[in-house]
């Protein structure tokens, strides 16, 4: 454990429960590799205290934090800015202390992207079909609707799906039960639904049904190889796991808070996925 100077940079995690978060463990790995001066810490802070809290750590001298649920939008709402990314999805993940304001970012779609080109997919090779309408799929939508290309959704409730595309212009809309039917279509299908993680059933697909370009996306991370990755992998597919966009997500804040561009790379993914693997 390093020690602190009284200049240290502060920074750190706000959720509810935060005691799953891998973030501290990420940022804390980044902050070993360049030996700063600084810390990444869990704040576990109760929905009803979100906002003295948050103002309590920028008089403390933090230099931000990251959000996560329950509080993003409450996050949103708090901020004096925010960029296109947040305004666009309503929800903020990462707060940065500037000169008495509190700058708000939503940097899930961004570390989307940027997961997608570290496996060699470029995102606007052609269509992409999103499955699922929360938080996720809403950010990876507007993200991927910025490079150009034609997304559609599909979504097991058809009105969260309907509420998504009315706020995102040009976002199409698919029945569910279409979702197989429409592979053959898209050059990218991103599972941005809870199913697959660990604890809930897979998400229903069938690749029989793909084109050989096909790419296969997974924001679930637990397992890293969740059951629509291994059958993508099985039917020659390429694919992408979702542990990359949540160490991409960190990259921007983690540059604002401490100074330093910091790597994604082969050694930091080992290291997050150990703690993983040991649920
Ligand atoms: P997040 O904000 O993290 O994306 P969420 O808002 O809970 O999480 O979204 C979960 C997504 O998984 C939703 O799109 C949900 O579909 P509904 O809108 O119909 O609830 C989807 N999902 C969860 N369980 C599902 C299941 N058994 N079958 C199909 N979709 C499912």
């Amino acid at each position: 454990m390093p020690i602190l100077t009284g200049h240290a940079r502060l920074a750190g995690i706000i959720g509810w429960p935060v005691e799953h978060s891998r973030s501290p463990r990420l940022h804390g790995f980044w902050l070993e590799r360049h030996g700063i001066d600084g810390a990444y810490v869990p704040l576990a802070i109760r929905p009803e205290d979100f906002s003295p809290a948050v103002r309590g750590l920028r008089a403390a001298g933090f230099a931000g934090a990251n959000v996560t649920a329950p509080h993003k939008r409450a996050a949103f709402a708090l901020c004096d800015n925010v960029d296109a990314g947040a305004a666009r999805v309503g929800a903020v993940n990462t707060l940065m202390f500037r000169e008495g304001r509190i700058e708000g970012r939503n940097t899930d779609g961004w570390g989307f992207l940027a997961n997608l080109r570290a496996h060699g997919v470029d995102p606007a090779a052609g269509p992409a079909l999103i499955l699922g309408a929360g938080g996720a799929a809403r950010a990876i939508a507007g993200a991927l609707l910025d490079t150009g290309i034609a997304v559609t959704i599909a979504n097991r409730t058809p009105e969260h799906a309907e509420a998504l595309a009315h706020d995102l212009p040009g976002l199409r809309v698919l029945p569910w039960e279409r979702r197989s039917g429409a592979l053959a279509d898209h050059a990218l299908v991103v599972n941005a639904t809870s199913l697959g993680m660990q604890g809930h059933p897979p998400v229903q697909l069938d690749l029989t049904r793909a084109g050989p370009g096909l790419a296969v996306a997974d924001i679930v991370y637990v397992p890293l190889e969740t059951p629509l990755l291994a059958a993508a992998t099985a039917h020659g597919l390429r694919t992408v796991e979702g542990l990359g966009m949540l160490l991409y997500q960190a990259v921007p804040g983690f540059r604002a808070w401490f100074g330093v561009e910091p790597q994604v790379d082969e050694a930091l993914r080992r290291f997050v996925a150990a703690d993983l693997l040991q649920g």
